[in-house]
This record gives structure tokens, C-alpha cells and sequence, in this order.
């Protein structure tokens, strides 16, 4: 069952990952046991998903501390290999987050950063069931009728992606576990497929009813009332509500407003960034042409064309009907999150 999916697990001597590059064919699991294996992990996306490479970075302060005694390290060499984790990639501020964290605890030795690596892992996983059940009655109540819904999703957002669970994903689950779920339109979503290889997945081994679509057939899905509403996740919120989320979220949030149907964002606090005051100053990865330009591996574009390949967009704060975290539903439609919103 993938509720108890571990899509990153501390081994007692390095990090297990769950290569998501080669789902849904096969279920392999990559060992990590130094600072370049994991960089190049959380890059190519075998670990990928906000909260899931903030738990890989947490625990990678272990390993940087493990590597470092190892190899003879300085206390500056250490420090390094720990900002190359935190800067692997550089739209979610989980990544920052849980390393921050876990790195706060350095001066006192690897059990307390271990530790605290696993209170961000747990505390995770926790999160996403309170979420899931605020976000439920959320919808239920804003959506008003006596079927169960039909409910749209953009990339993957469930235990893959996250420490446990799931967060846009885990409120799809809990509508499930309550009788109230009918299908999921699950957006393939382009260019890596993170709906129809990592969230059909996941749907498959919960048995929830599901289409995978093109990205590009959400908004005439919407449009012609095949959905009750759209739940999507976030790798940064801004002060403003400004939610960057993987490319393509801003057009289901869009037609989602024209509909009159609930846009809602699922993602815990570690995902709000009130330091960064509006979407503009979010850090949009910009990743390789090659993920455009080829299909499986094979040149689909002109030798001569050139790919444009951001990672992620920004919805405005506007669009999203409603935020949930692990403390409840914020509608921000309206404007800024509280100043307090993170005390
Ligand atoms: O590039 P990815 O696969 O790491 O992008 C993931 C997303 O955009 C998710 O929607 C987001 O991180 C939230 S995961 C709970």
C-alpha cells in the first residue's frame, strides 16, 4: 500500500530513495552514501517533490557529517558539501528548510542531527494527514453537493513526493476513504511525466479511479464542467499567496477561475516563505532543452529548434481559492497571508 511508501528511508548509515526516474516499470531503490551521489539525485529527480528532497536534504547533513569523517573533512569542507545540497535545486524552500534545520544542530554531533532529520521526516508525514482531512472538509462544504466529486491534479503530490502520504494527493486520499471521491483527472504533466508515470502510480496502488490526461486537455476538461475542482501542490509560497508550482498549474488555476470551480493548493507550512514577498522573486528552475526537445529519449523537435524548459510557474494569489496546511484552510484569494501566518 502506499501509504506506507518511504520514498526516502534513513538506512542507519545513508539514504535509500526509491528511483523515481524508472517508475512506473521498476521499483528500484538507490543507495546513497555521499554528498555528489545525492546532489545528483535530488537533480535528475530520482528524489523530487518539495517536502520529499526536504526530508533528502535534512538527512543529507547526515551524510555530509558521515562523509566528512570518513575522508578527513575540515569543518569548512563539511559546511560546503551542505550548501551544495541546499542549493541542488532552487524553487522549493523545503530544501532549504529542512537542511537549515537539521544543520542548526551540527555543533552538538550526528545523533542530534539525525534526529532532528527524522522529527522533519515525521512531523511530514503527520502534516499531510491533518491536511488531508482540513482540506476534505474544505471542499466538500465549498463544492455542496451529495455525489462524490471529480477532482483535477498537476504532477504528482502523494507519498513519492513527500515523506508519507501525500499533500494535494492526501486530500484526494481522504476523499477516497470517505466514500466522496468519483475519478481524478490526473495532467500527465509535461515534460517528465511525474502525473502519468509517479500520480497514476500511486493511484493505481490505492485502487482510486482515474483518466490521465494531456496537460494541455485540463482547461477543456474544466471548462465543460467534467470537475468539481482542482487541488494542486507547492514548491513556494510567498508572502502575497503567490504559489510557484510545477509547470502548467497557472492555466488549471485559470481555467478554474473562469469555471467558478475551487482552486486549492495542499502543502505545508514548511512550503510558505514569508521572506519572499510576492511570485517575482521566486526562483524559477530553468531546466535542460533536451526534456523538451526529445520524446523517450529521442529527438522529437528540429536539430535547429531551441527548448524553453522552466521547471515550475507562478499561480497569483488571486487564483487560489483556498490554501491548505497542516493548520487548516486559509482562503487567500483575497490578497496577503497574515504576517503571523508562520508563528
Ligand atoms: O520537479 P518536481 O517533480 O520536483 O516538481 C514537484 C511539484 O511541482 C509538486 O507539485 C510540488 O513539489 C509539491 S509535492 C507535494
Amino acid at each position: 500500500m502506499s501509504h506506507e511508501l518511504r520514498a526516502v528511508h534513513w538506512t542507519g548509515t545513508g539514504l535509500a530513495l526509491i528511483d523515481q526516474t524508472l517508475l512506473p516499470h521498476r521499483t528500484e531503490t538507490m543507495h546513497v552514501q555521499d554528498v555528489d551521489t545525492l546532489v545528483d539525485a535530488i537533480q535528475r529527480l530520482v528524489v523530487r517533490g518539495a517536502p520529499a528532497i526536504g526530508a533528502a536534504g535534512a538527512y543529507g547533513v547526515a551524510l555530509a557529517l558521515l562523509q566528512g569523517e570518513r575522508e578527513d573533512w575540515t569543518d569548512g569542507e563539511i559546511l560546503r558539501a551542505i550548501s551544495r545540497i541546499r542549493e541542488a535545486r532552487p524553487t522549493a524552500v523545503n530544501l532549504m528548510v529542512g537542511v537549515d534545520r537539521v544543520a542548526a544542530r551540527l555543533p552538538e554531533g550526528l545523533e542530534a542531527v539525525l534526529e532532528e532529520a527524522a522529527a522533519v521526516q515525521r512531523e511530514d508525514v503527520e502534516g499531510n494527514r491533518a491536511m488531508g482531512a482540513y482540506g476534505a472538509d474544505w471542499l466538500l462544504e465549498q463544492v455542496g453537493v451529495e455525489r462524490p466529486l471529480r477532482i483535477l491534479t498537476h504532477c504528482n503530490t502523494g507519498a513519492l513526493a513527500t515523506a508519507g502520504w501525500g499533500t494535494a494527493l492526501g486530500v484526494v486520499r481522504e476523499l477516497h476513504a470517505r466514500g466522496r471521491l468519483e475519478v481524478v483527472y490526473a495532467d500527465e504533466t509535461r515534460p517528465l511525466l511525474q502525473g502519468s508515470r509517479l500520480t497514476a502510480w500511486e493511484l493505481v496502488q490505492e485502487g482510486i479511479p482515474h483518466y490521465v490526461q494531456a496537460d494541455g486537455a485540463a482547461a477543456g476538461t474544466i471548462l465543460r464542467g467534467e470537475v468539481d475542482a482542482a487541488i494542486v501542490g507547492a514548491d513556494r509560497i510567498a508572502a502575497n499567496g503567490d504559489t510557484a508550482n510545477k509547470v502548467g498549474t497557472v492555466g488549471v488555476a485559470l481555467a478554474c477561475a473562469d469555471a467558478g470551480i475551487p482552486f486549492l493548493v495542499a502543502a505545508p507550512t514548511t512550503t510558505v516563505d514569508l521572506a519572499t514577498k510576492t511570485g517575482d522573486d521566486i526562483h524559477i528552475e530553468l531546466r535542460g532543452e533536451a526534456e523538451v526537445l526529445e520524446w523517450g529519449g529521442v529527438r522529437a523537435a528540429p536539430a535547429e529548434s531551441r527548448g524553453h524548459n522552466p521547471a515550475f510557474d507562478v499561480t497569483p494569489g488571486r487564483l487560489v481559492t483556498g490554501l491548505v496546511t497542516e493548520r487548516g484552510v486559509l482562503e487567500v484569494a483575497s490578497g496577503q497571508l497574515p504576517a503571523d501566518y508562520l508563528k
